[in-house]
């Protein structure tokens, strides 16, 4: 990146007592210029620590919300409002009520990539990275998971529980087929295949390990071999790079793309320090209960 945007960025971050954080889809520039990267969980728990008085999320929508309810007393800015999650999209407090009315009385698991609403009737929160954590730790039975039907069916059978699913999906995981890997399988026949728990059931089958974006970081760090599939997203691809300069990392599809996590630029986070706009701010009446959901979460660790 131009150094006189770092530059101007790292002085306007200073000035605001700002923390930029990103998430490890973001684009190299905007990874390379923040405080710290990560996945939801690292980001909403580094969120909550801070002592900034600003918190510039670059990532979409529903994580800046998740930083605001977690930080009331914090000025939560999104450098791109518009910076949504299809998924996110797919539930609505009002037909998730009547979801719970149709069912017995069950706990209800709502993913982090959802509206803030939604989680504020939630039993309790969890990201990819603890899904399996929080469902164990509920003692029960018979749940329902609510959006991310991949998520909630490889949390099924990991656990044994039996999961009513809520019919939500990432688009960019649900392409991802069967056929696909294995043609990248026959090509890279030595490579590990990493895959996200919002990849279809057919294909976390198919995975060596099946973990969140920064369980993948870690597991290429850690592990003997040097040549890896990548099951995700495909910006997660720089990080591993970066992080393992010996070690080869392919695209399980460049198809993998998320719009949405690729929108915010160095300019819109300089244009948001300096004008403190794009504020995401959850209104305490969601908030108080949607904390309660959240905190619960943060509590199984
Ligand atoms: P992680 O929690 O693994 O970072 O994933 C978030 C996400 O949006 C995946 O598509
Ligand atoms: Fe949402 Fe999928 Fe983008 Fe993640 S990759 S933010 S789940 S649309």
């Amino acid at each position: 990146m131009n150094p006189e945007m770092m530059k101007k960025i790292k002085n306007l971050a200073r000035k605001q007592n700002a923390l930029i954080l990103a998430h490890n889809y973001q684009p190299p520039e905007i990874q390379d210029l923040a405080d710290l990267c990560g996945d939801s969980l690292e980001l909403s728990i580094k969120a909550a620590e801070t002592s900034a008085d600003v918190v510039v999320f670059c990532g979409v929508h529903f994580m800046a919300e998740t930083a605001s309810i977690l930080c009331p007393d914090k000025t939560v800015l999104l450098p791109r409002p518009d910076a949504g999650c299809p998924m996110a999209d797919m539930v609505t407090p009002a037909a998730l009520t009547e979801k719970v009315k149709a069912l017995p009385e069950m706990p209800v698991i709502t993913y982090v990539n959802s509206p803030a609403a939604v989680k504020a009737i939630s039993t309790v929160c969890c990201t990819s990275a603890n899904a399996v954590k929080v469902a164990r730790s509920l003692d029960t039975d018979e749940l329902l998971m609510t959006p991310d039907r991949n998520l909630a069916a490889y949390t099924a059978a990991q656990t044994g529980i039996t999961i009513h699913a809520w019919d939500g999906y990432c688009p960019y995981h649900e392409q991802l087929a069967p056929e696909m890997v294995s043609q990248v399988r026959r090509r890279y026949p030595g490579a590990v295949f990493m895959a996200h728990p919002e990849c279809r059931p057919e294909v976390t089958a198919m995975a060596d390990v099946v973990t969140s974006t920064s369980g993948m970081l870690l597991f290429a760090s850690q592990s003997p071999h040097t040549e890896f599939i990548v099951g995700t997203e495909t910006g997660l691809i720089y990080p591993l790079e970066k992080a393992n300069p010996g070690k080869r990392f392919y695209p399980a599809s460049e198809k993998m793309y998320c719009a949405d996590m690729k929108k915010i630029t160095p300019e819109h986070v300089a244009e948001t320090l300096a004008h403190l706009s794009g504020e995401v701010r959850v209104p305490e009446e969601i908030r108080n209960p949607a904390l309660s959901a959240v905190q619960k979460m943060l509590s199984i660790r």
